[in-house]
């Protein structure tokens, strides 16, 4: 098999508050100890390194919960050790996800002089009754001044996380968040309409939600205005300027390998066995009263490999190649499609040369996707 782009995926499993539509592996807790789980890290990606071989990462993900909670001390031996294995260069996308709620704004100068090139930050809305309830713990001031100061001190390659569909969003209220989006001259943006999933609060206590009509004129003119402002959807969340996409989500969606270290990390990795998936202890106190960090490994069968790669690659506008698909999988892309997507080809569902929805196919993308199960 050849050998895959490979990312690092870290989890930080800790928040301030968990919010009630949240089914992340993100636990409460007044103080965790940051400074030992940035070494657990350490002991971690040498476990995978050990396994897998080294091989530089196309980039770096802090993802969580919440990893801005971390002082930038307790992440730069972790970063120390990836420069020094030749593992990240310069060049290499280095993201955290901050909280305005969080975010000591010292902690971002700290972040960026460690080599963290790229901000993900948690907005959600920046209308107050959406925000409460939401249950976030910032208001939109503090998310618009830690934007600002983001970009001031240098992070022009910045993300924003909103949602939509949520409860007490009326279409113009969604207008007005992504009219704030423009304001602030941003250049990737993650538009998630809400989903309610199951072992969270709002699935024992459903809220009031906008109704089907609102959330298609959200939608619609949602999608217009994000386009307006030049930025360009990429795949079913996520709009950038062009050459701004995120090179670590691309990474996901084009099924590359990725190491996932930190507690309930997952990774998946291709070795000459075939492609594993890796999962670590979910629970934080767990994972810190670790004496070996060995992830649980899954083989990923034939089946599951195929459907897994186009369930993400399908996920993007431009698609995927036959040659990209046959490379992640070591499978015939011919036969597979003629296999399992002659309904699709016969419904003009997918373009013709590649593993892509057509713009038929767009509009009924879940419908494809059934068809990979
Ligand atoms: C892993 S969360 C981490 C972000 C960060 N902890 C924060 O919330 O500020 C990434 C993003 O997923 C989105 N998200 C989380 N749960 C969701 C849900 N149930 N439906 C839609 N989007 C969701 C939110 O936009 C969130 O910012
Ligand atoms: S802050 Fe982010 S990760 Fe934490 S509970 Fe809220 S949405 Fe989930």
């Amino acid at each position: 098999m050849i050998a895959q782009p490979r990312s690092l995926y870290v989890h930080v499993p800790w928040c301030l508050r968990k919010c009630p539509y949240c089914d992340f592996n993100s636990h409460e807790q007044a103080h965790p100890d940051f400074e030992r789980y940035g070494q657990f890290l350490i002991k971690d990606l040498d476990s995978d390194l050990e396994r897998y071989g080294n091989q530089p990462f196309v980039s770096v993900f802090f993802g969580g919960g919440t990893p801005s909670l971390m002082p930038p001390q307790t992440l730069a031996p972790l970063l120390n050790r990836l420069a020094s294995r030749g593992l990240i260069s310069e060049k290499t996308e280095i993201t955290l996800e901050a909280n305005p709620g969080t975010l000591d704004l010292d902690h971002l100068t700290g972040y960026r002089d460690l080599g963290i090139n790229r901000l993900s930050v948690g907005v959600q809305s920046f209308n107050a009754e959406v925000l409460t309830a939401l249950g976030r713990i910032h208001d939109a001031d503090q998310a618009i001044h830690m934007i600002q100061h983001a970009q001031d001190i240098g992070f022009q390659r910045l993300n924003v996380d909103l949602m939509h569909g949520t409860p007490h969003q009326t279409p113009e209220i969604a207008r007005g968040d992504l009219e704030i989006i423009r304001s602030l001259e941003i250049t990737h943006l993650s538009w998630y309409q809400l989903t309610i999933e199951p072992n969270t609060a709002f699935y024992s206590r459903p809220p009031a939600l906008p109704n089907e009509e609102a959330l298609e004129t959200t939608e619609e003119t949602g999608s217009d205005l994000i386009a307006d402002m030049g930025l360009h959807q990429y795949e079913v969340s996520a709009y950038a300027k062009p050459g701004e996409e995120a090179r670590h989500n691309l990474n996901y969606w084009q099924f590359g390998d990725y190491f996932g270290i930190g507690a309930g990390a997952h990774g998946k990795i291709t070795t000459d066995r075939g492609t594993v998936r890796t999962q670590r202890t979910r629970q934080p106190d767990h994972y810190l009263a670790r004496t070996s960090f060995m992830a649980t490994e899954h083989p990923l069968s034939n089946g599951h490999l195929s459907a897994e790669c186009l369930m993400n690659g399908l996920r993007l506008k431009s698609g995927i190649s036959h040659a990209c698909f046959h490379e992640r999988t070591g499978l015939d892309a011919d036969q597979f499609r003629a296999e399992h997507l002659a309904d699709a080809d016969s419904l003009g569902l997918l373009t013709p040369d590649r593993f892509q929805a057509s713009e038929l196919g767009w509009r009924h993308l879940n419908r494809i996707l059934e068809m990979l199960v």
